[in-house]
């Protein structure tokens, strides 16, 4: 196939149909299990993007339970998305014809996945698709040898091929000893699927209208049904329960960090790193344990964030160093440095070589070049100019009571350790403050400002007032030179 006139990439399948009708009762959940989260994003995320990498002419999604979260979240994710509602949950058969109706008179392939097997790939489908093409079929079941197939629908052969789907609850003592099992993963010639459809009854366990015995139908009216079996077994689960979720949220997470370290980033403990599926690591990052990188976060080259950071919507620049450090939407530039112990709220940037250091906290906070804030300091809504120091246990009052207000420390001043600055306050480049100051007023170019009580020295007071304490001795011995 070639591209069309428009340029636009052809078309793979007429449509794909994502069955996502069921609310996930064994989740004990008040959100849709469609919309729990893998690596950062919904189950019905993947499925949509499986879906879309098959490139469909239509996609269908049939909805039902919890439809009022689902549907919002569908029409969040891409524009195209068409939904099919299912009245009640009565089987996949009977959720698979609101799909087709939903979708007209229309004929050529079409696929139909779960909502609920987030691991499932685009490249899982394509193999599908042309297994299915391949064999002049008129369904293609993607299928997978499982060691423990209970639950699964099992893959029923005679001498002539596939003969049937027989659900755990329908299968005889015999066939639960198969070990071949559908994925519930398929591809259709659309007009076999409506007719096989149409054909349905509910004579099973469940008394529900199963999708799989459009099997039975296809053979009986002589059509090709063929399989494709998939050694990567996990790409074909479904996520049940919250059990089932921190599984495949382990085998994902596990997934990504090896795309990254063949990417060339080093992860010294996989199994102790969580990554969502939305970041972005260069060649040569450092991931050490305990490290936790969310959303939009993107790390650069030589880079080494950890042990125990956590890092959401972050960026951090080239040989930057981040440890023991939490931060959200902030921006972490080249060669600067982190931790340990620092907390960086949204709207934290540090420039080049700038630092902030143990038990500082940060939020909208803009640290020039090469600046410092090394040591236990609140610093919110500053600006600091390029090399400024901020001694140690600062505090940015930002907010009095009402309103909060910036703070501006110049280029190359120096902030003595243990001063509250006032906001709003202007310290101009070039400029001291005298440790343990209150500065509420503005400090010029050149100034040292000292906003504190004067020093004064009581002489005789520890005579006087702790007289025969080792205190009294030790000032004796250190006046005198002789031993009390
Ligand atoms: C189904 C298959 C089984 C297969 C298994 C793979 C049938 C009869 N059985 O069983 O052979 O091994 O999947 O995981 O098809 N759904 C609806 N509406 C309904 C019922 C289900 O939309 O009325 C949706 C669910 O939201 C879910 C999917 O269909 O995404 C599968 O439903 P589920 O009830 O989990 O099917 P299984 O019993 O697991
Ligand atoms: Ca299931």
């Amino acid at each position: 196939m070639s591209a069309d006139q428009s340029g636009s990439v052809p078309h793979s399948v007429a449509a794909v149909i994502v069955l996502a009708a069921g609310g996930g009762t064994r989740m004990k959940s008040e959100r849709s299990k469609l919309l729990h989260e893998v690596a950062g994003r919904s189950l019905l995320s993947y499925a949509v993007q499986t879906a879309r990498h098959v490139r469909p002419e239509r996609l269908m999604v049939v909805v039902g339970q919890m439809k009022e979260q689902v549907v919002p979240a569908l029409a969040s994710m891409d524009a195209g998305i068409e939904t099919a509602e299912q009245a009640a949950p009565r089987g996949t058969g009977d959720a698979t014809s609101c799909g087709l109706r939903g979708l007209g008179d229309i004929d050529g392939d079409v696929v139909v996945t779960m909502g609920d097997v987030p691991l499932l790939q685009g490249q899982t489908l394509i193999d599908l698709i042309d297994t299915h093409r391949q064999a002049g079929a008129g369904m293609t079941i993607l299928t997978a040898e499982v060691p423990d197939p209970h639950g699964y629908g099992r893959i029923v052969r005679d001498d002539r091929g596939v003969c049937g789907i027989v659900e755990e609850r329908d299968a005889s003592p015999h066939q639960r000893e198969i070990r071949e099992i559908n994925s519930g993963i398929y591809v259709f010639d659309a007009g076999l699927l409506r007719d096989g459809l149409a054909s349905l009854t509910a004579g099973n366990v469940q008394g529900e209208l199963y999708l799989t015995d459009v099997v039975a139908y296809a053979r009986g009216i002589g059509r090709v049904v063929a399989t494709q079996t998939l050694a990567d077994t996990i790409q074909t689960e479904g996520v049940n329960t919250r059990v089932d979720l921190a599984a495949m949220n382990r085998e994902a997470n596990q997934r990504l960090c090896e795309k990254w370290m063949l990417a060339g980033v080093t992860i010294l403990d996989p199994a102790n790193t969580w990554l969502h599926d939305s970041v972005d690591l260069a060649p040569d990052v450092t991931i050490l344990p305990g490290t936790h990188l969310y959303g939009a976060t993107s790390v650069a080259r030589g880079a080494t964030i950890g042990p125990d950071t956590t890092l959401v919507d972050c960026e951090v620049g080239e040989d930057a160093t981040v440890v023991r450090a939490h931060g959200q939407l902030a921006t972490i530039g080249p060669g600067a440095s982190v931790g340990p112990y620092s907390y960086m709220r949204p709207g934290t940037i540090l420039e080049q070589g700038a630092k902030v250091g143990a038990f500082v906290e940060t939020k909208n906070a803009h640290v020039g070049v090469g600046a410092k804030v090394p040591h236990l300091t609140y610093c919110g809504d500053a600006e600091i100019g390029e090399g400024a120091n901020i001694g140690a246990g600062t505090i940015f009052a930002n907010y009095d009571g009402v309103g909060k207000y910036k703070t501006t420390v110049g280029a190359h001043s120096f902030v003595g350790s243990d001063s509250v600055l006032v906001a709003p306050v202007d310290i101009a480049p070039g400029s001291y403050v005298a440790a343990g100051s209150t500065v509420t007023a503005p400090v010029g170019p050149g100034e040292l400002a000292v906003a504190r009580g004067k020093q004064r020295n009581i002489t005789g007071w520890v005579d006087r007032k702790r007289a025969g304490t080792k205190t009294q001795a030790a000032a004796h011995e250190s006046a005198t030179g002789e031993e009390a």
